[in-house]
C-alpha cells in the first residue's frame, strides 16, 4: 500500500528543489533562449531541464509510475500510476521576469487523481493534498472561501491565447463578470489560480484551452479544500477536456449556470 501522505511530502520537497533551479535561471534568460511551440506558446531550456530533474526524482520515489509531462521528456506510461507534470506553469511570466510561476505535479491512479502539489516559486508557497486529506499551504490547513454570491467574489481567468474559436462566448461571460463581481484577475499560471481558489483568495476560476498538466494538481487541491470543479457543462471532463470552472462550494451553482448560458 502506498502511503500518499509520505509521498506527497516528498513531492513537495522535489518541487522546492525544482523551484530553486528555476529561480536561479530567471535573471539569465535571453531572448534567444525562447522557443515557440505554437501560437503564443513558449518554452525555454529552463522548462525542459526542470522537467528532466522532476522526472528523475519522481522515478526514484515511485519507480512503477509513468508520465504525462508537458515537455515530453519521458515517454514511460504507467499501468496504474502516472504523474501529470507541468515543470514551469507561467512560462510567459517567467521569461518576462514577472513573479508568478509554479511547478504543478499530480499523481493519477488509473483515472483518478490521488495527490497534488502546486509550488508557487516566488512566494515560496507550496499547496498540496493527498487522497482523503485536507488541503495545505506550507503546513497550514487551507479551505475555500465562504463568500456566497458572485457579486461579492474576486474571480480569476486565463485569457484565450491560441484557440479563438470560443472567444465571443468567453468575452460575453467576461463582460458579465466585470459588471457583476468584485473583479477579475489574470495571473498567468492556471495552477496558481487554482491554488488561490483552494485557499480562499479567489472565489472562482475559469478558462478554456487548458491542458491536463495545467489543472490536474490544482483542481484536486481545490476539491480537498472543500471547493467544486467541473467542465463548462457541469461534467467531470475537466482534466483532459480543455475547459474548467473551479469555485468555492457556495457560488458553484450560480457560476455553472452562467458558464452553461454563455458557452452553450
Ligand atoms: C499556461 C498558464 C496560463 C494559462 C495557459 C497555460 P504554461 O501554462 O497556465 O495561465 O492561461 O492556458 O498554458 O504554458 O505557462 O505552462
Ligand atoms: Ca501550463
Ligand atoms: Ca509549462
Amino acid at each position: 500500500m502506498i502511503n500518499y501522505e509520505e509521498l506527497c511530502i516528498k513531492v513537495c520537497e522535489i518541487s522546492r528543489n525544482g523551484g530553486r533551479f528555476i529561480q536561479s535561471e530567471v535573471s539569465k534568460i535571453r531572448y534567444t533562449d525562447i522557443e515557440t511551440k505554437g501560437l503564443n506558446d513558449f518554452v525555454t531550456y529552463v522548462d525542459k531541464t526542470s522537467e528532466q530533474a522532476l522526472v528523475k526524482s519522481l522515478s526514484e520515489i515511485l519507480p512503477e509510475a509513468g508520465f504525462i509531462a508537458e515537455e515530453n521528456t519521458s515517454d514511460k506510461k504507467g499501468e496504474i500510476y502516472n504523474w501529470i507534470i507541468d515543470p514551469l506553469d507561467g512560462t510567459t511570466n517567467f521569461i518576462h521576469g514577472l513573479p508568478c510561476y509554479s511547478i504543478s505535479i499530480a499523481l493519477m491512479k488509473n483515472n483518478k487523481i490521488v495527490l497534488g502539489v502546486v509550488y508557487e516559486i516566488n512566494q515560496d508557497e507550496c499547496f498540496y493534498a493527498w487522497e482523503g486529506s485536507n488541503a495545505f499551504l506550507n503546513n497550514q490547513i487551507v479551505k475555500v472561501s465562504s463568500i456566497s454570491t458572485i457579486s461579492s467574489s474576486l474571480l480569476a481567468t486565463g485569457f484565450p491565447y491560441y484557440d479563438y474559436s470560443k472567444l465571443d462566448n468567453y468575452m460575453d461571460l467576461f463582460r458579465h463578470f466585470l459588471k457583476n463581481s468584485h473583479g477579475l484577475r489574470r495571473l498567468g499560471s492556471a495552477a496558481v489560480d487554482l491554488a488561490y481558489v483552494a485557499c480562499g483568495r479567489f472565489e472562482g476560476f475559469y478558462e478554456y484551452g487548458l491542458r491536463p498538466w495545467d489543472v490536474a494538481a490544482g483542481a484536486f487541491i481545490v476539491q480537498q479544500a472543500g471547493g467544486k470543479v467541473s467542465d463548462f457543462k457541469g461534467g467531470n471532463n475537466y482534466i483532459f477536456g480543455k475547459e474548467l470552472i473551479a469555485t468555492n462550494s457556495s457560488i458553484f451553482n450560480e457560476f455553472l449556470e452562467l458558464s452553461q448560458k454563455y458557452f452553450k
